[in-house]
């Protein structure tokens, strides 16, 4: 089996800047796009009162069908998305509770994809992806920026070389 990867797109638009890029890169690489819009997901809950919402069922069909998880969110306060955000605290149920697909994601890669207005971002943008990826046994494999002034020919697009 190949290497499958997927787009896991956290924007608060889903025609806007970020979904260009992931439509960009979707097309040429045939990878497939999860809107996070798209999906019911509540913030983190100590109590686990929402484990009925989409989390679970996203993150095991995620694992289930992709080797590689392809973080794409836009700048937004210097951080990613908060809808970003919101699903990566939701890992912590698959640490306290869902352990069996929390193992799932030991050995995955991670990649994450940014765009703001500027060329580039400082490094320390990509830190928080970098230390989840390695405290969730995750291959951190790079990160790409674009800049969203610059994303309506993308046509050439490189994803970087694994
Ligand atoms: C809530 C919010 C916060 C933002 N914060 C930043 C920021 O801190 N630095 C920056 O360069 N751009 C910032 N931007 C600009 C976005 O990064 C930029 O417009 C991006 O292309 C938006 O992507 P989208 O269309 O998928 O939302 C912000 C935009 C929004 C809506």
């Amino acid at each position: 089996m190949g290497n499958k990867k997927v787009i896991i797109l956290g924007s608060s638009r889903s025609k806007g800047n970020t979904a260009k890029v992931a439509t960009a890169i979707s097309e040429k690489y045939n990878i497939d796009v999860v809107d996070l819009n798209n999906y019911n997901i509540s913030y983190y809950d100590y109590e686990s009162k929402n484990l009925e919402d989409d989390f679970l069922p996203l993150i095991k069909t995620i694992l289930e069908k992709y080797d590689t998880l392809i973080f794409t969110t836009p700048v937004y306060w210097y951080n990613m998305s908060g809808i970003m955000k919101v699903f990566f605290d939701r890992f912590s149920d698959l640490i306290r509770i869902e352990k069996e697909t929390g193992r799932k994601l030991r050995g995955k890669n991670m990649m994450v994809i940014s765009n703001s207005h500027d060329d580039n971002i400082d490094a320390s943008y990509y830190i928080p992806f970098q230390k989840s990826a390695a405290y969730l046994g995750m291959e951190y494999q790079g990160n790409m920026h674009f800049n969203a002034n610059k994303i309506n020919d993308l046509k050439n697009i490189e994803l970087i070389q694994l």
